[in-house]
């Protein structure tokens, strides 16, 4: 087969995983991506086009002549970014705006799983400070307090304090006009990302973020500093449950709207101590980090897959997995998650471990290339370290050999990736 040119959007971690995944599938032929970071640039071409310039993302795809079109992020998805591509007959790996609206509205997901009955808490939307006191009344603390906004997780306010949740309540009401205050759910949390189109479905294996800035998870939400895969706290009896209770009911919904959705359906899980799954939340992409842990797991052609995904053709799919594990520990800014510093230069990021079957590099994310070819830090998840080995304990310290060695001033990451499923 002639390989095609893929062009990713996007430029954090999970799409420097993604590159690396494309760049080695015998069926893809020339990797751009557009923004991307110094990671991408190195397996592939990068592009200046913005991830939310629709026009200009639709545009540069008809320019290189790329046989698909592979969308990291949420916002350009739920932009419209699917239909136009496929207005110009570009297939493209990410759903179309309605299908997108299961990340860009909470609510909207919240009353999808509602009609499904698919497990998730129950919730209530505030719409009148009146309402506020009842309805804190209404639900035991801790309180969830969530914007019916694309946040990037940070539009939630988890609390115990009445006041901090009331406070939350309020100024959402006044920026927002409504508000959700949901039923706290318990548990271990667990990411499942699901390939999906009309066809059928591809359930890659379930990872684990690590969401909190700070050791032990204190401290507040981040995008995520570090995550392993495949996370044992889904145990085949969960994943049974899961694909029954959540992936079914939502693959048949997703395959009887007018246009079907093709792409990853990311479920976020919370799942109790009798091992019942509920759903925290739906993504319409794959995770940052997750896709650093798990796409270094597919062993067939990603290319493939993708492209299978986003033409309606997954059910004559096959993808295999590599029988090992992953981990990858998040490097962060000074000052992340609140006012990282950017323009740092980063040293000791190109080490490698190559020992049999134990393997561990770097991914890039907020890293760009200086004037001088140095690295400079950019953003405040600056890389991530990947490793991956037959054991999770081999993965983890690998990921840590590299990014001891990495220097960054006033960086910082967490220590215990790893440690829900190491002390199991
Ligand atoms: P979200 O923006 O929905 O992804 O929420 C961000 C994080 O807040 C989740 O990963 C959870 O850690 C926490 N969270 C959100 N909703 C709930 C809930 N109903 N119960 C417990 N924790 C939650
Ligand atoms: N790591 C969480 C997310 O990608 O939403």
């Amino acid at each position: 087969m002639v390989g095609m040119g893929v062009l990713i959007i996007g430029g954090g971690g999970r799409e420097h995983a993604l590159a690396i995944g494309l760049s080695q599938s015998d069926s893809v032929a020339s990797v751009h991506s557009s923004p991307g970071n110094a990671g991408t640039s190195m397996v592939g071409t990068n592009h200046e086009v913005s991830s939310t310039d629709i026009g200009g993302l639709v545009d540069l795809a008809v320019k290189l002549d790329v046989g698909l079109v592979v969308v990291g992020p949420e916002a350009p998805l739920v932009e419209g970014l699917a239909e136009r591509l496929r207005d110009a007959s570009i297939p493209c790996f990410g759903p179309h705006s309605g299908g997108a609206k299961l990340e860009g509205s909470k609510l909207h997901a919240k009353r999808v799983m509602k009609s499904l009955g698919i497990p998730t808490g129950d919730f209530i939307v505030v719409e009148n400070p009146r309402e506020v006191e009842p309805s804190l009344d209404a639900f035991e603390p801790p309180w969830v307090v969530k914007r019916d906004i694309l946040a990037g997780g940070k539009g939630v306010t988890v609390t115990s304090m009445r006041g901090v949740a009331e406070g939350a309540l309020r100024k959402s009401l006044e920026s927002d006009g409504f508000v959700l205050l949901e039923e706290h759910l318990s548990g271990e949390e667990a990411s499942v990302l699901i390939m999906m189109d009309e066809s059928g479905y591809i359930i890659l294996p379930a990872s684990q973020d690590h969401k909190r800035v700070g050791d032990g998870d204190i401290g507040p939400n981040t995008g995520g500093m570090g995550a392993y895969a495949p996370a044992p706290v889904v145990t085949p009896a969960v994943m049974r449950r899961v694909t029954e209770e959540i992936v079914e009911p939502m693959h048949h919904h997703l395959r009887s709207e007018d246009t079907p959705y093709r792409g990853c359906l990311y479920v976020g899980l919370m799942i109790d101590h009798n091992g019942s799954p509920s759903v925290v939340e739906f993504n319409v992409r794959l995770g940052d980090p997750e896709a650093q842990v798990t796409i270094p797991l597919i062993a067939s052609d990603l290319g493939l897959t993708l492209l299978a995904a986003a033409e309606g053709l997954l059910a004559e799919t096959e993808v295999e997995f590599h029988n090992l594990k992953a981990a990858t520990v998040v490097l962060a800014s000074e000052g992340y998650p609140n006012t990282p510093a950017t323009g740092r230069p980063i040293s000791g990021w190109d080490a490698r471990i190559e020992e049999g079957q134990v393997s561990a590099f770097v991914h890039l994310s907020g890293a760009i290339t200086g004037e001088d070819g140095e690295l400079l830090s950019n953003g405040g998840r600056v890389l991530s370290a990947t490793g991956i080995a037959p054991t999770l304990e081999e993965a983890v310290e690998s990921s840590y050999q590299i990014i001891d060695g990495i220097e960054l001033d006033g960086s910082h990451y967490r220590s215990d990736i790893g440690y829900r499923a190491l002390s199991r």
